[in-house]
């Protein structure tokens, strides 16, 4: 899927210097947290839930702490959020978090099909300049990927303050379902989510927000 030439990854990797503390946890930890795909393989049993771009990782630590039987993997360069998760993920003693800080595209075809139970993708770059709105990652290829990794009854919660990137998703999925009719999808807020940095950002601002849900009904045919 991925021509290694090509940039895939236009954020920031790192905002700041991390604290002292942050600079500690990322040095020391983070390897314990990175996803072995070999353990995951024998994990049973357990609900497996993809956030992308978990950012400074509010609802990924959210998620890990208010449902402790499912198995959280969250997927984003950025090393300021990485350090966050893996110093909280430590302190809270979370054994249901693992990470790759790398760009999503890189990794996803690591994870088997009908792997993830839930998939969130929270204000993902809008990317609203019209030269750049080409990097945006949800886009028909991405989400027809992200759909074979989804479980049947599994939903994909993408949520944005950004009117464009919306109504640009729903067209992408609407030509989706044209090709392959195995999920539907609704306009409403039904899952709960935690306050992000984004979110917070958006609220501030008295910006709308807008939901999507991605429910998988069944596998392609
Ligand atoms: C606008 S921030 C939103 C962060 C968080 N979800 C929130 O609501 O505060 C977008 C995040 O997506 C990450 N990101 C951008 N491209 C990505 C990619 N290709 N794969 C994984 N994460 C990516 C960025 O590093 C950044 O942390």
């Amino acid at each position: 899927m991925i021509d290694d030439k090509k940039k895939i990854f236009f954020g920031r990797s790192k905002s700041r210097a991390l604290s002292k503390s942050k600079k500690f946890f990322y040095e020391n930890y983070k390897k314990d947290f990175l996803v072995n795909f070999e353990v995951i393989k024998l994990i049973k049993n357990k609900d497996f839930v993809l956030e992308i771009g978990f950012g400074l990782g509010e609802n990924l630590l959210f998620q890990a702490t208010t449902y402790p039987k499912d198995y959280f993997i969250g997927v984003d360069p950025f090393i300021n959020g990485v350090a966050n998760v893996v110093q909280k993920a430590k302190e809270l003693k979370l054994n249901n978090i693992s990470i790759l800080d790398t760009p999503v595209q890189k990794v996803i075809d690591n994870f088997v099909d009908n792997f993830f139970s839930k998939v969130f993708i929270l204000f993902p770059d809008p990317w609203m300049k019209n030269k750049q709105k080409k990097r945006r990652l949800l886009n028909y290829l991405f989400l027809e990927k992200i759909l074979k990794k989804m479980k049947i009854k599994s939903t994909l919660i993408f949520v944005t303050d950004d009117k464009d990137y919306f109504n640009h998703v729903v067209k992408e999925i609407s030509l989706l379902k044209k090709k392959i009719d195995t999920f539907e999808y609704s306009l409403n807020n039904r899952h709960s989510i935690v306050d992000t940095k984004y979110s917070n950002k958006a609220n501030k601002l008295k910006k709308d927000i807008y939901f999507l849900n991605l429910d998988k009904l069944k596998n392609v045919a």
